[in-house]
């Protein structure tokens, strides 16, 4: 049996309703329209605290999670700005992590934040933890203020529309750095007949 390589979803905020989750969330409903890989998804929110926190290698919701990091071939980690920085929870998270686990594997970093003032926290913040950790190709990260992530029915957000043109980019970039998939969607065909010479 062949196994699919995987995308892996990271979500790094400890709130249930999430926008940076909901950046997330459109990325998934990306991926979902393509086929090749499996997608799997970890919510750290949802990791034991104490274990989490203490480091608990041996626990066996820690070590799936690394499981999952060190089976994924791509990898989305989405993360509110918390005080100019990453989320802790996904520090909690990044610090278990063995020295080389990202090697070979391209990261596309996402991140919400109140206002467009620290729109850098995901290049000096989070973009040298993840290199330190050997990603392959870190990715130009998408970043979208509060504004930019509306709240729809059920508390639920959604992704406005300049955000999702710039998620668009980034998912094509990422399986085409991942998968080698093609980068853009193309021309449509141009049927024989309707091609016009101009000598
Ligand atoms: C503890 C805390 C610290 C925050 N610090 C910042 C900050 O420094 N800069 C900023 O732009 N937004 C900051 N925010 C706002 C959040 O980044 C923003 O609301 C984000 O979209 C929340 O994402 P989430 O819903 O996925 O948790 C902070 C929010 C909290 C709760």
């Amino acid at each position: 049996m062949t196994v699919q390589p995987s995308v892996l979803l990271i979500a790094g905020s400890p709130s249930e309703q999430s926008r940076s989750a909901a950046l997330l969330d459109s990325v998934n409903d990306r991926l979902a329209r393509r086929s090749g890989f499996v997608v799997e998804r970890l919510n750290i929110r949802e990791l034991p605290a104490q274990a989490l926190l203490l480091a608990e290698w041996g626990h066996p919701a820690i070590a799936a999670a690394i499981a999952q990091v060190e089976r994924a071939r791509a990898i989305v980690v989405a993360t509110p700005v918390y005080k100019a920085a990453y989320s802790g929870l996904l520090k909690v998270l990044l610090d278990l992590l063995p020295q080389t686990a990202l090697k070979e594997k391209t990261v596309l970093p996402l991140a919400t934040g109140g206002s467009p003032n620290h729109m850098l926290a995901l290049d000096y913040a989070l973009r040298p933890v993840l290199q330190s950790l050997s990603a392959r190709h870190i990715l130009p990260g998408v970043y979208a203020t509060d504004a930019q992530v509306l709240q729809v029915a059920d508390k639920r957000y959604e992704v406005g529309a300049d955000i999702a043109i710039r998620l668009d980019d980034a998912v094509l970039t990422l399986l085409a750095e991942s998968f080698r998939m093609p980068a853009t969607t193309g021309f449509a065909p141009v049927h024989f007949s309707r091609v016009r010479c101009s000598v």
